[in-house]
């Protein structure tokens, strides 16, 4: 069982991008851990949220965020603040690498679009920094919390050999920033928190679905297998954790 302990008992979660593959099973598991009190599961469609029979949802909190509407995001704090004066654990999950409506990752410089540059800087990068603008407010003040955002390998700029994917690698190297940017700044108010970014490993979700082709068996994980490594990951957090971009084994990805 899926352990939280060392933030605190009963503590208050916010999953951003909850609908689907990765925040919908950190949600799920959440649900199950003895230490969680509420989890608000911010999506753009909360009415329609849906979680296998056995999940115990008593302490579910639907929530509607669009991270591309900034006054949308203040509305859901406005809204978590009524219910709850303390987060312990923030985490950004939405992400975009491709859409129904023609955006996909380029293979070359010719098929750079600017507006998919912006939209996935908007959803990847600006999406996680206008949580923290507006939820930090609800983070403890001296105990220990956790400020984590799901990055992936492919926004290391030390990383990259192979080129390609020029918006979603852009995006998440932005966002790498602005996570280290706020493991600077966040602890001047917030002394106990950590502001890390994560990277899951590939996983089994819409996301990667068109590009597991090439993925052995053994590192393409199950969304459940991939939020379990990341909530060990998180509950294992010291100090020296602080601004760090962490990989699915606990291993440093170079910026
Ligand atoms: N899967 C992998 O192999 C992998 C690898 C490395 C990193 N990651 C990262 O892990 C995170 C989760 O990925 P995933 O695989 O779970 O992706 P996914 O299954 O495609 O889900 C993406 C999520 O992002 C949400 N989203 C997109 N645009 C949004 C917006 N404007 N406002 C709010 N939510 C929005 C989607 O909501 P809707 O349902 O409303 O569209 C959905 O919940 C992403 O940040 C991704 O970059 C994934």
């Amino acid at each position: 069982m899926i352990r939280l302990d060392t933030l605190g008992s009963e503590i208050h979660v916010l999953v951003q991008g909850a609908s689907r593959g990765l925040g919908h099973e950190f949600v799920r598991q959440l649900l199950h851990c003895p230490d969680v009190g509420r989890v608000w599961a911010g999506c753009r469609q909360p009415d329609t949220l849906a979680l296998p029979a056995d999940t115990p949802t008593g302490r579910l909190h639907p929530l509607r965020v669009d991270v591309t509407d900034e006054d949308c995001v203040a509305a859901a704090a406005a809204e978590v603040a009524r219910g709850t004066d303390t987060l312990s654990l923030i985490i950004n999950v939405a992400g975009v690498l491709h859409t129904a409506e023609g955006m996909q990752p380029e293979r070359r410089l010719a098929e750079v679009e600017p507006a998919h540059m912006l939209l996935s800087y908007q959803v990847n990068a600006l999406g996680p920094l206008l949580v923290a603008k507006h939820f930090a407010a609800l983070l403890p003040r001296r105990e220990r919390a956790v400020f984590a955002s799901l990055s992936a390998r492919v926004g290391s700029i030390g990383d990259n050999r192979l080129g390609g994917w020029y918006a979603y690698r852009a995006a998440k190297a932005a966002q790498n920033m602005l996570t280290r940017n706020l493991s600077v700044e966040l602890p001047r108010k917030h002394r106990g928190v950590l502001c890390i970014a994560l990277h899951p490993g590939t996983v089994d979700t819409d996301l990667s679905a068109p590009f597991q082709g090439n993925v052995p068996a053994a590192r393409l994980f199950s969304r459940e297998r991939a939020v379990r490594q990341l909530l060990e990951i998180i509950n294992g957090l010291g100090p020296d954790d602080q601004g760090r971009f962490i990989a699915w084994d606990g291993q440093t990805i170079p910026w």
